[in-house]
């Protein structure tokens, strides 16, 4: 069986193209590079002994998505993870965030109808939640109006897939609205590199541990939380892949309730930013420099996932710990800087 994984050489990415190819799935990707490195091909033949095909293109471009599925007719479902990410920029450029995250997966379900490729995964988010009434928060929880044209994205390639799936029999996909993704691969092969200053919390740590930043910003202290700062559900990047696979078998195997399902990913409990940050200390033994300041503009308070419908459908659960995690992040800057 063969996955088209787009996006497959970016961070959830490559890590769930290493779990599919351990799982005996074909991965084949298709990435711009604009967000990520050529070498992640390398570094998944070296986890894996497989080196996953590789097309790279923009899904924007609608000729060349349609030519793929032509050469590449054995493929039997997509994940899609490729797409912009950046809430800051986002707000910066909202017409680069809608052109590109809402087009390429228009491309692609156009592409899907004409050459009967009938799955899709489709990597949503948290965000799509806001600042939920009620925690933790349930599938069935209300979608709220985004903060940032990129959560927009995520809220409207959601309403495209469930719209598309409605007017088709053709098509069936699972949307997995991920929480907090950290961590990389035990191997310290692949993992998280941003370009430029890191927008997220634990590159931002990492960097700061391995001495790239000076000094890590803590972004607010005066929340409704136990030690004041924000609460999210971290989740490991690993434990996260595997549920693609978990999520594509199902596809592939009928085991679908309905033509479209969305999950929760995470794992259910919420670790504020200072005990993130402690945890980081005690596992790696780094000190890290800090200060409070002021709260980032369109953070919410907290937020974690009620993990039930995920755990008892798809049969997934997370295994690993935020201390896990935050060690392999560590290890995976370490090796990526070349330090010891
Ligand atoms: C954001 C997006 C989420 C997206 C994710 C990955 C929103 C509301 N959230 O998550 O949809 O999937 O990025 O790109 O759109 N923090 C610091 N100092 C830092 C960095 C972060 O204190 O230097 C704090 C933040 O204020 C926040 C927590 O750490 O409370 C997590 O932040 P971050 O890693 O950026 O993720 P989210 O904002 O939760």
């Amino acid at each position: 069986m063969k996955i088209l994984v787009t996006g497959g050489t970016g961070y959830i990415g490559s890590h769930t193209v290493v779990e599919l190819q351990q799982a005996g799935y074909d991965a084949v990707i298709i990435d711009n590079l604009n967000n990520s490195r050529i070498e992640v091909l390398d570094s998944i033949e070296k986890i894996t002994g497989i080196r996953p095909e590789f097309e790279k293109f923009d899904l924007c471009d609608q000729p060349k998505v349609n030519a793929f599925f032509e050469k590449h007719n054995d493929v039997d479902a997509i994940i899609h993870f490729a797409a912009y990410k950046a809430v800051g920029e986002s707000v910066e450029h909202p017409l680069m965030y809608y052109r590109n995250n809402l087009l390429s997966l228009i491309n692609l379900l156009d592409a899907m109808k004409q050459c009967t490729v009938p799955y899709i995964v489709f990597s949503s988010s948290c965000t799509v939640y806001g600042q939920p009434a009620d925690l933790p928060v349930r599938e069935d929880s209300p979608v709220q109006p985004a903060e940032s044209p990129y959560g927009n994205t995520k809220q409207i390639c959601e309403e495209i897939l469930r719209d598309t799936i409605k007017s088709t029999d053709k098509i069936k996909s699972i949307a997995l609205r991920y929480f907090n993704p950290i961590g990389a691969h035990e191997s310290a092969l692949i993992g998280e590199l941003p370009l430029g200053i890191p927008n997220n919390l634990v590159p931002f740590i990492t960097q700061t541990a391995a001495g790239i930043r000076e000094q890590l910003s803590v972004f607010g202290d005066d929340y409704d939380t136990s030690d004041g700062s924000a609460i999210r559900d971290f989740i490991h990047v690993v434990d996260l892949a595997k549920a693609h696979v978990v999520a594509v078998d199902r596809l592939l195997k009928g085991k679908n309730k309905t033509s479209y399902e969305v999950f929760n990913l995470g794992t259910g409990t919420g670790y504020s930013v200072l005990e993130t940050i402690r945890t980081f200390e005690k596992v790696t033994g780094e000190k890290l420099n800090y200060k409070i300041v002021g709260r980032r503009a369109g953070d919410i308070e907290k937020i974690w996932a009620d993990t039930s419908y995920a755990n008892d459908e798809l049969g997934w659960k997370t295994q690993r710990s935020l201390a896990d995690a935050l060690l392999t992040s560590w290890n995976w800057e370490k090796h990526y800087r070349g330090l010891k």
